[in-house]
């Protein structure tokens, strides 16, 4: 039997809706925030994440879903969002017609990683990208917005933790401060810490392995070898962000797995997600316009992992999906009922009254049981005496209760129990 590929799953009925709650609140508060959605192509050139996300990054090296097409193209499945949009932003002349813009996004992502709790091949995202400005606000305003979505789904708990790693020439500086720090020591590092020393020093900041968490955790941060005016900027993100209250903390050792970050860089953490226990992240990233080609712009932008919102609002809530009951359920009886009982439906669903009718021609009893079933607010029964009285038998499913009403005016008295 052909099974889903390993690290994907099937999103069933009664899974969905999870998704759809999540995906929901998202969409509202990106909206009300004036983000606007864009839906970007799930496979693009390579060259595309090579050289964005950087190339000596785990994700280019080792996780990306990438192959050669019938012409010879090398294509890849989109690893993350923020590269494709600023593609997009590009190639259809924003820069040009726009400039500041603020974009959403919804969809699937695909990395090649070991999977393990919380980490999944294929996996779904929510995120933002604000592009043409360097205002420290708008570095704000994301993490502010990011906060609402979790407020909305009513998830608390949460962490975000804050750093800046400035700009290229405060990276280069630290690069190399921490080359110092830690060469004496290079024998204690991991095989991939020592790789990493050579290459991009920053990441050892980001290693697991206890042996390097020591060796770094008393160097100097960050935030304490910025330039002025990086600083500066941190220093107005931080005071934005004091709303936040004891849901912020500043991580003067906080790295992020892509190099395309400038100055802020922040990551929101749950505890209950475990090892992998970052709900979402992102930062600023002004250097990446200019590297895929167009002018150096100021943008930033997060994105928030659906999956591990969805585990965890199922490990702090009792019912979720929340029981979203569905509007009518028409019995009938005797096939003269079974064509007015269509009628009756369409006349209901168009004027937006969820409802539903059985179409095997069942007994009463089934009839009922799959009202029940569907988990319909109302069943609404048809049978020959109700077809003479032109009258329906409209049933109550959450109180019992049971009367007959005239067929005309089913619409009127059901909609407002349904909050329509
Ligand atoms: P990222 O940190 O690679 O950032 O991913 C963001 C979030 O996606 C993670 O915090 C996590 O919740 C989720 N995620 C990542 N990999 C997996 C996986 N294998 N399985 C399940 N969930 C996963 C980015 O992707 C950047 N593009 C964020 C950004 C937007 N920065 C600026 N703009």
């Amino acid at each position: 039997m052909i099974k889903a590929i390993k690290g994907t799953k099937d999103i069933l009925p009664g899974e969905v809706e999870k998704w759809q709650y999540v995906e929901s609140a998202a969409r509202d508060v990106f909206q009300l925030c004036g983000y606007n959605e864009i839906r970007t192509p799930i496979i693009e050139e390579t060259s595309l994440f090579i050289r964005s996300i950087g190339d000596a990054t785990d994700i280019v090296q080792k996780e990306m879903y990438s192959f050669s097409d019938k012409g010879e193209r090398q294509i890849s499945l989109r690893p993350e969002g923020t590269a494709p949009v600023l593609r997009a932003y590009l190639e259809n002349g924003f820069d040009r017609r726009s400039g500041f813009s603020k974009f959403y996004y919804i969809g699937p992502m695909f990395r090649s990683e070991k999977p393990q709790a919380g980490r999944s091949r294929q996996f779904h995202q929510a995120g933002v990208e604000a592009i043409g400005s360097y205002s420290p606000y708008l570095d704000a305003e994301i993490i502010l917005l990011f906060a609402s979505i979790l407020d909305k789904l009513g998830i608390n708990g949460y962490l975000v933790k804050l750093n800046s790693v400035g700009c290229s020439k405060d990276r280069a500086n630290y690069n190399h401060f921490l080359k110092n720090g830690i060469e004496n020591r290079l024998n204690d590092l991991c095989e991939d810490c020592r790789s990493r020393f050579l290459r991009n020093p920053l990441r050892i900041l980001d290693c697991k392995k206890e042996s390097c968490k020591e060796i770094v955790s008393n160097l100097t941060s960050m935030p304490d070898l910025l330039c002025d005016e990086c600083s500066k900027h941190f220093e107005k993100v931080k005071e934005n962000l004091k709303i936040l209250g004891n849901s912020l903390q500043v991580d003067g050792h906080l790295v992020r797995g892509l190099d395309y970050y400038t100055r802020t860089v922040f990551e929101v953490v749950h505890p209950l997600l475990g090892a992998q226990d970052a709900i979402g992240a992102g930062g600023r990233l002004d250097n990446l316009m200019a590297e895929l080609g167009g002018a150096e712009t100021g943008v930033v932008g997060f994105a928030m992992g659906i999956d591990r919102v969805i585990k965890i609002k199922e490990s702090t809530v009792e019912q979720f999906p929340y029981k979203r009951s569905s509007g009518i359920f028409l019995v009938t009886i005797g096939e003269e009922a079974y064509k007015k009982g269509i009628e009756i439906l369409w006349m209901l669903r168009r004027r937006g009254i969820s409802s539903d009718i059985d179409y095997e021609e069942r007994s009463l009893k089934a009839q009922m049981r799959a009202a029940d079933k569907y988990g319909s607010r109302f069943s609404a029964i048809l049978g020959e005496d109700e077809l003479r009285q032109n009258v329906i038998t409209l049933k109550d499913m959450q109180s019992g209760e049971q009367s007959q009403i005239s067929m005309d005016s089913l619409a009127e008295k059901v909609a407002p129990k349904l909050s329509l």
